[in-house]
């Protein structure tokens, strides 16, 4: 059993890790080595990723890659993603020229308000609850001044506070549901801070509120954060074309390929075992595109699958139709993301990624990242209902695979172009390896 350890934390990092190297790899020099081998020469860029988290022994590396082409209401982007699976890139790519010869990508951002709330417990009358909350509401606005005072200025703030009964579901329950409009910023801070504050005066005026009983006036506060469900933070993206422009392969029939295409887009919709692995392929677009900007990747997920289930019902994200021979095919998510504050002015990799992307505003990037998802889905139902998603998988685990033998530039140049022609599947290129290897 390994030994547990107190005031971790106040040691140096060198300790730490003399202390992770002694108590789990038997003092292996090897395991030092793989930790230290990640550090970053410039002192200062390494401090600052010592300093985004508590402990940092070291900097965990994703592959930051570019898909290029694409064409987003009318301008051009080459859109930044940081993701580890072989394929993802390549196939963002591919879809991104497919549509831009047919029209591009049309996005639009359809709301923008986020929720946050104050849980609470009150024993009471509700009709005297709810008119302490309609005397109390623009006490609650006013505490707020000067954390609103800055996103005001800007055209941001508090939207709305209500109160909520929620006693059906639990005995005494009840909210203030507010809702936010943070521009750029995603507003974690700003909203959680409004609530905070909301909960401090919701409590201190009940202490001083006559009409309530003594036992009444003890509201009690369980929590107050914001919601990461954000249905009404949405934005849709679609592509469309003639059927008959589907496809450039003159052996694939367009009306057949639409065709089959909309059925797995419907089975998607009527199947949550299918559904989830759907948009686990719209998230290898999204979450790249997330993660690279800086942006909260957990959050997005949590919403997204929450919204996925909206009507009671895992189901797809995106939909296709077939209307008077135009093929439309689209997605409807919901995205809390910022372009300023939390990462993006920190982090020298997202700044980048920022300026790549022209600096866009928070709604600009939602419709970037809903294009990513959708032509993430695009290029994977297409893959699927065509030639099998394997093929263009394994083209693109290769590289892995060859990496995992060690392989020298020179057998990775034959292989590569061996299986251009050949079915890459692990045991084949395994055996290509040994082959050459004779
Ligand atoms: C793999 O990461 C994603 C896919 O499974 C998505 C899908 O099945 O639609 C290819």
């Amino acid at each position: 059993m390994s030994k547990s350890i107190s005031g971790f934390s106040k040691l140096s990092k060198s300790h730490k890790i003399d202390w992770i190297v002694a108590t789990y790899f038997n003092n292996n020099n090897d395991a030092k080595n793989i930790i230290k081998q990640y550090w970053n020469s410039n002192l200062k860029l390494q401090q600052l990723h010592d300093e985004f988290i508590e402990n940092t022994i070291t900097n965990y590396y994703l592959p930051f890659g570019v898909a290029p082409n694409f064409l987003i209401n009318g301008k051009m982007h080459a859109i930044p993603m940081a993701i580890e699976e072989s394929s993802v890139v390549a196939a963002a790519s591919k879809a991104a020229k497919f549509w831009s010869e047919r029209g591009g990508f049309k996005a639009e951002v359809l709301s923008t308000t986020k929720i946050g709330q104050v849980h609470f417990m009150f024993h009471g009358d509700f009709k005297v609850l709810n008119t302490f909350f309609e005397t109390v509401k623009p006490k609650l606005k006013e505490a707020t001044k000067s954390i609103t005072k800055n996103m005001e200025k800007r055209g941001g703030g508090i939207l709305d506070i209500e109160l909520r009964d929620k006693t059906e579901s639990i005995e005494g329950y009840f909210q203030l549901h507010a809702t936010f409009e943070t521009l750029d910023a995603m507003g974690a801070n700003f909203i959680n801070s409004c609530l905070e504050q909301f909960a401090k005066t919701f409590r201190e005026e009940a202490l001083d509120y006559d009409s309530f009983s003594e036992k009444e006036k003890n509201i009690d506060v369980i929590m107050s954060i914001l919601s990461n469900y954000v249905p009404d933070c949405l934005v849709r993206a679609e592509v469309s074309c003639p059927v008959k422009d589907l496809t450039e392969n003159p052996l694939i029939n367009p009306e057949e390929f639409a065709n089959k295409f909309i059925q797995a887009v419907r089975i998607a919709e009527v199947e949550p075992f299918r559904a989830v692995t759907h948009n686990k392929g719209i998230m290898n677009g999204v979450d790249a595109v997330v993660l690279a900007t800086g942006n909260d990747f957990r959050a997005v997920e949590a919403g997204v699958h929450a919204y996925a289930s909206r009507s009671g019902r895992y189901t797809s994200l995106t939909h296709a139709k077939i209307e008077d021979g135009i093929f439309t095919f689209w997605i409807e998510i919901p995205l809390a993301l910022g372009t300023v504050g939390g990462l993006t002015s920190l982090h020298p990799l997202v700044k980048l990624a920022l300026e790549l992307l022209h600096e866009p505003t928070a709604r600009e990037l939602m419709q970037i990242v809903a294009v990513a998802g959708l032509a993430q889905n695009f290029a994977a139902l297409r893959s699927l209902t065509t030639t099998g998603i394997q093929e263009g998988h394994m083209k693109m685990h290769l590289m892995n695979i060859l990496n995992q033998f060690e392989a020298t530039n020179e057998e990775k140049a034959i292989l590569i172009d061996y299986f251009k022609t050949h079915t890459a599947s692990h045991s084949a290129v395994v055996e290509a390896i040994n082959k050459l290897r004779i």
